[in-house]
C-alpha cells in the first residue's frame, strides 16, 4: 500500500519538538510518514505554541495561508496540535472551518482514531487532561532520532502557576516518569551513539516528587552519569526556587553534568517577583547563584527575563538591568509581557505603554549584547572541550557545544562528530566563538 505522506510544523519549546516526534510515531501507525515538506503531503499537522499572544497568532496567519494551498489540494487534512489546541479545543474548528482536527497536549495517544474519523470526513476536536501518572502509560515515550545529542522528557507539566505564565493550564499538572524507564531509554540512547542528553521538562527540579518511588532530579543526574557512552549531561528548565542543596552537590562532584544552568529569573525586582508569584526574591536567587559559583567556578548563566510585567516601574525595570549585570549572564531570553488567558496577571491593569515597553526591551538588549561580547571574548585564548554535533556554519566547518553551553565553529571533518575535542579559541563572534584544532 503507498504511503500516505504527513507534514508536521513545530512552534515554539523543544517541549513541543518532542512531542512532534511523538505525533510522527502515532501517525506511523495510521499509514502515514512524515516528509520534510508540505508539498505532495496529504496531511499537516501544527504543533502549536500559546506561550505569548504573537505565538498564537502566528497560527492563525498560518492557517489562513492553507486555504490557498487547499485550492490546490482539496484532499488535504489538516490538524491542530500543542498548546494552542489545548487552549481553544473546539472553539478553534469554529473559528477556522477548513480545519479538521484539534488534539490537545494529553491526547497524542488518540490521534490515530482522530485521523481515521477526518479522513472518513468528521470534524474532531479532543482536549481531556490526564492528571495522573496513567498519562505517562498511554503513549511509548521512547526518544526517536540520530545523532549525538538528544533530549529527553523526563516530566510534562506544571503546577507552579506563575501568575503570567499558560503553561499549567495547557500542559496540566506535573508528571514524572519513571525512573527505571528513563534510565532504560537513556542507556538505548548511549548504545546508537548518543553522547549528550539534555533532559527536559517544564520544571525539571521538581522531578520525581510526586513520582511512586520519589527519587529526586539530583539522583537522577548521578545514576546518569553511570551510563557508559554519555559524557555530557544537560537539563531544562528549573525554577530557582526548587535549586535544591543536592543539585548543587552535583555541580561539585558529577563531571559529566556540563557547566551551565538556565535559570531563568523574570525580574530583578522583589515587588514585581511577588506579582508574579515566582516563589524567590532577587536576593534568595543571587545566593542560589553564589552557592552554584562556589561549586563550579566556570559555571556559565543563561535566563530568560519578561519586561513590562503590569505595573513594573521604571526603577523595577532598572532592577532587572542591575541583575543581569551582577549575574553576569552570558545570555537572556527576554520578552515582552503578554497577557494570556485564564492567568491571574490577565486581570492586572496594564498601564505601561506598548512603546515604553518596546523601549525598555531594546535598552535589556543592548545590555545583553555587550555583556555578551564581553564574557565571549575573555574566551578568546583558552582551550574549550566541545562535543562536535556536526556541520558547521561555513564551508568545511564544524560545530560543537562548549560545556557551557557556547557554539564553537572550527574548520575540521566531519568524521569527529560524536568525539569531544579541545579547540583553541581564536575569535568571538556575537553567537558563536571560532575555534582551531591545533
Ligand atoms: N508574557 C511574556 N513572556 C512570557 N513567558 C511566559 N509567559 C509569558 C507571558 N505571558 C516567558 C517566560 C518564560 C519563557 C519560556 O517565556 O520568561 O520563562
Ligand atoms: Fe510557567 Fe512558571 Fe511553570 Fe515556568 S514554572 S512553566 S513560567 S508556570
Amino acid at each position: 500500500m503507498l504511503q500516505k505522506k504527513v507534514h508536521i510544523m513545530t512552534y515554539g519549546c523543544q517541549m513541543n519538538v518532542s512531542d512532534s516526534e511523538k505525533i510522527s510515531t502515532a501517525l506511523r501507525g495510521a499509514g502515514y510518514e512524515s516528509s520534510p515538506t508540505i508539498d505532495g503531503a496529504d496531511m499537516v499537522i501544527l504543533n502549536t505554541c500559546s506561550i505569548r499572544a504573537k505565538a498564537e497568532e502566528k497560527i492563525y496567519g498560518i492557517l489562513f495561508t492553507m486555504k490557498g494551498r487547499l485550492k490546490k489540494n482539496p484532499g488535504l487534512l489538516i490538524g491542530v496540535g500543542g498548546c494552542v489546541a489545548q487552549q481553544e479545543g473546539e472553539r478553534l474548528l469554529k473559528k477556522v472551518p477548513h480545519l479538521n482536527f484539534v488534539f490537545g497536549t494529553h491526547n497524542l495517544h488518540l490521534l490515530p482514531e482522530m485521523v481515521r474519523q477526518a479522513e472518513a470526513g468528521k470534524r474532531v476536536a479532543e482536549t481531556s487532561f490526564i492528571d495522573d501518572e496513567s498519562r505517562l502509560d498511554l503513549f511509548p515515550m521512547q526518544s526517536e532520532g540520530s545523532g549525538v545529542t538528544r533530549f529527553v522528557t523526563i516530566m510534562q507539566g506544571c503546577d507552579n502557576f506563575c501568575s503570567y505564565c499558560i503553561v499549567p493550564y495547557v500542559r496540566g499538572r506535573e508528571v514524572s516518569r519513571r525512573f527505571s524507564e528513563l534510565l532504560d531509554d537513556i542507556r538505548s540512547a548511549a548504545d546508537s551513539g548518543v553522547r549528550e542528553v539534555t533532559l527536559l521538562g517544564q520544571n525539571v527540579n521538581s522531578y520525581g516528587s510526586k513520582g511512586d518511588d520519589g527519587s529526586g532530579f539530583a539522583s537522577l543526574i548521578r545514576d546518569v552519569a553511570e551510563i557508559d557512552g554519555i559524557e555530557r549531561i544537560r537539563f531544562m528548565t528549573s525554577h530557582p526556587k526548587d535549586i535544591s542543596a543536592p543539585l548543587i552537590e552535583c555541580y561539585a562532584e558529577v563531571r559529566k553534568l556540563c557547566s551551565h544552568i538556565h535559570l531563568p529569573v523574570q525580574s530583578g525586582s522583589d515587588r514585581v517577583l511577588q506579582m508574579m508569584n515566582r516563589g524567590y526574591t532577587r536576593a534568595g536567587y543571587l545566593e542560589k547563584v553564589a552557592r552554584l559559583r562556589a561549586a563550579r567556578p566556570d559555571i556559565l548563566i543563561t535566563s530568560d527575563i519578561i519586561v513590562g510585567f503590569p505595573g513594573e516601574t521604571e526603577e523595577e525595570f532598572s532592577d532587572s538591568l542591575s541583575l543581569i549585570e551582577e549575574v553576569g549572564y552570558v545570555d537572556t531570553f527576554s520578552f515582552i509581557y503578554s497577557p494570556r488567558p485564564e492567568t491571574k496577571a490577565a486581570a492586572l491593569h496594564d498601564s505601561i505603554e506598548s512603546r515604553e515597553k518596546h523601549e525598555r526591551l531594546n535598552r535589556l538588549l543592548a545590555l545583553q549584547k555587550s555583556l555578551t561580547a564581553r564574557i565571549q571574548s575573555s574566551m578568546v585564548g583558552e582551550r574549550l572541550e566541545i562535543l562536535v554535533e556536526g556541520k558547521g556554519r561555513d564551508d568545511g566547518q564544524i560545530f560543537g557545544r562548549s560545556s557551557g553551553s557556547r557554539i564553537v565553529n572550527l574548520q575540521g571533518s566531519l568524521d569527529l562528530v560524536g568525539t569531544l575535542q579541545k579547540p583553541l579559541i581564536v575569535k568571538a563572534m556575537q553567537n558563536c566563538l571560532l575555534g582551531e584544532l591545533t
